[in-house]
């Protein structure tokens, strides 16, 4: 067989291989769960690095409330910047092509939401509440649209 033959399976097998990865990107890998819902299937370590800065999210959440009846607009813009898209702990490659696209973006989303409760934070503790009010909107589509599920 010909130096081309194989050239050209080569190249068929790179372009299959990125369209897969690209397909991946977008579309996740999920299943249907038994409560409806769309239970995206992880290694019980990526779900645990995911579940633990949620439960970040939640004590993020417990703060801000406090600080803004505090009206302790620094402690609001110090714990908004935490959870903010700054400090964002980069999730894996591998995990992130598990995540469909709407989960990364709601994901990102909220980070952002943060960020703006952080720029409420310079007009005054009923501007922070709205904005997260707001925020916990994101929290909620997420919540009612996906789960997780563990492969292995
Ligand atoms: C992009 C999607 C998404 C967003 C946005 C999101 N979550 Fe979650 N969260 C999930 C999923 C999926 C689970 C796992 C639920 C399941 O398996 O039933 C979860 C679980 C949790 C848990 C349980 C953690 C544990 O240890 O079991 C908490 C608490 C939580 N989320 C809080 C929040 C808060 C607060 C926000 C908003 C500030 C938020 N989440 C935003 C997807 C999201």
């Amino acid at each position: 067989m010909s130096t081309k033959f194989f050239a050209i399976i080569a190249i068929v097998l790179w372009v299959a291989t990125a369209a897969f990865v690209g397909f991946k990107f977008i579309s996740g890998t999920t299943v249907t769960a038994t409560d409806g819902r769309e239970a995206i299937v992880l290694e019980t370590s990526e779900r645990d690095f995911i579940l633990a800065e949620m439960r970040g999210f939640l004590v993020a959440v417990q703060e801000i409330i406090s600080a803004a009846n505090d009206n302790d607009m620094s402690a609001v813009k110090e714990t908004a910047h935490r959870v903010g898209r700054a400090e964002v702990e980069s999730v894996p490659p591998e995990t992130m092509l598990k995540l469909p696209m709407a989960f990364k973006q709601l994901g990102m989303s909220t980070h952002d939401g943060f960020d703006e409760v952080g720029l409420a934070a310079e007009i005054g503790p009923e501007a922070v509440l709205e904005s997260l009010e707001a925020n916990l909107g994101k929290c909620i589509s997420c919540h009612e649209a996906y789960s997780f599920s563990v492969g292995n």
